[in-house]
């Protein structure tokens, strides 16, 4: 049976996707400390989930009656701290888990993380993802001085190019044997094997060697998360991982033939991409428990905060709008793909202000699956074989209590129905999702390698 990838979704803020769980009695969360964050990622590895996702935004949510007001009263991803600095940590604590972390490409300069990412994979012993993000939060724009974001489908032409730019500076810069470490002659690297990137383009000029010698992957696995039709495009080129949303199998099962259809067309193997979809999880020792679960849950999740983000997502201030009044769809220059699943993609129901806030199975993200760990396991492996996708993304709740069920009691489930990994393999993260090291030269990386000892 095909092996499912399972993900836990994160963030370095109070609140997340389902924000106010901070208000709950038993939530553990304190994202300021270190300690938590090594918890955290220990119960990840002893349920062998594959990686730790962290989002992450450079802005606020102010959409939401223009102005930052009920994201900050909510904790809703605002105060927001750094999550690349809270992972060497996590590494230390584990020794498998892998990290996916989120950067925006839109405001800073290819060459400063092409080496804090290069760093991560360092210290991680390979074990980083990048989530690669142009950016949907006009604030974030302005907090650096421009003006606004790009145009939706402009920001996928920038990052292209954004793109050629790192994979010279990860693949092309250093050879494999640069670093001889010679003792005898004095000789740390040998400046013949590193070259100078010489990069002019529309959008980016570099002349520059790397900073970073290679590190165990190179280029760090690539998440994407972009759902609209360019998005899709872009991640069908690039992603090895590609995280979706979406509420029906239908819907999901359409978005997934359509990414497999688009990687064939750019000449990847239409299963190479791993798809992985959003899902909220809560699960107990028995159904009647969870649903109880669930009640408890339900009470602490903050409405204003959830529309507050969902503003953010999609461009509209939904403090202008009615609570039973219909999502209408608008060209926006936020996150397409979300208004896009409640409107266009959706023609046989209308959703309302009140269906998008709701903690139920109904809103807008994806699975919501509240049972015994045997129930969530049966609903996952038959969302997994109804759509195609390889995983599932969960959305932190309770914490850690609710990924602790996971890893307690949905995991044996899914493992003794032949669906998950009884031990990791060894290696970096590339290699346990497929299968090798460094990004084979099919890939657009691979017209900037230079030596290929140790790739596909
Ligand atoms: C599961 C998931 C996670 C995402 N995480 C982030 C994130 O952490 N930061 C961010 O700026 N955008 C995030 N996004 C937004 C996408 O990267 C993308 O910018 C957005 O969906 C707009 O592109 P699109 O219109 O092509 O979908 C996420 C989207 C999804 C579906």
């Amino acid at each position: 049976m095909k092996q499912i990838i399972l993900n836990q979704f994160d963030m370095n803020t109070p609140g997340h996707i389902w924000p106010g769980f901070w208000r709950h009695p038993r939530d553990r969360m304190d994202y300021l400390d270190l300690a938590y964050w090594q918890s955290v990622a220990g119960i990840a590895e002893r349920g062998l989930i594959d990686s730790i996702f962290f989002a992450d935004v450079f802005g606020v949510y102010d959409v939401y009656g223009q102005s930052p007001e009920a994201a900050l009263r909510a904790g809703t991803q605002v105060p927001i701290n750094d999550p690349t600095l809270i992972i060497p940590s996590m590494a230390a604590a584990t020794r498998h888990l892998g990290f996916g972390v989120t950067s925006n490409l839109s405001l800073e300069p290819p060459y400063l993380l092409a080496r804090r990412l290069s760093t991560l994979d360092h210290l991680t012993k390979g074990r980083i993802a990048w989530n690669i993000v142009t950016g949907f939060l006009a604030s974030a724009a302005r907090g650096v001085g421009l003006e606004t974001i790009q145009r939706h489908d402009d920001r996928y032409e920038v990052a292209e190019e954004y793109m050629d730019v790192l994979y010279q500076l990860w693949e092309g810069s250093w050879e494999d044997d640069a670093v001889v470490k010679d003792v005898a002659t004095g000789l740390y690297t040998r400046p013949d094997r590193v070259h100078r990137v010489d990069h002019r383009g529309r959008h980016f000029r570099v002349d520059a060697i790397a900073l970073t010698e290679p590190s165990p992957q190179r280029t760090p696995t690539l998440y994407q998360a972009g759902a609209s039709t360019r998005g899709r495009a872009f991640s069908a080129r690039h992603a090895e991982t590609i995280l979706i949303s979406g509420h029906t199998k239908a819907i999901v099962a359409e978005t997934v033939r359509d990414i497999r259809r688009q990687a064939q067309a750019f000449g990847r193997d239409p299963r190479d991409p791993k798809i992985v979809l959003g899902a909220t999880i809560i699960a107990a020792p028995t159904t009647a428990e969870a649903r109880d679960l669930y009640e408890d849950y339900r009470g602490h999740v903050d409405a204003r905060g959830a529309l507050t983000i969902l503003a953010g997502w999609t461009g509209v201030d939904f403090s202008r709008y009615g609570l039973d009044e219909p999502i209408r769809h608008i060209d926006s220059p936020a996150a397409q793909s979300t208004l896009e699943l409640l409107t266009i993609r959706s023609p046989d129901r209308v959703w309302t202000v009140r269906d998008l806030v709701a903690f139920e199975p109904i809103a807008g993200h994806g699975p919501f699956i509240v049972g015994s760990g045997a129930a969530v396991a049966e609903e996952l492996i038959d969302w997994a074989a109804a759509t195609d996708i390889d995983g599932f993304n969960f959305t932190r709740l309770v914490m850690p209590e609710s990924l602790t069920a996971i890893v307690d009691l949905v995991v044996p489930e899914l493992q003794s129905r032949g669906a998950f990994k009884r031990a990791y393999a060894e290696g970096t993260l590339r290699r346990k999702l497929q299968g090798h090291d460094r990004l084979p030269s099919s890939h657009p990386a691979g017209r900037f390698q230079r030596r290929r000892a140790g790739a596909a």
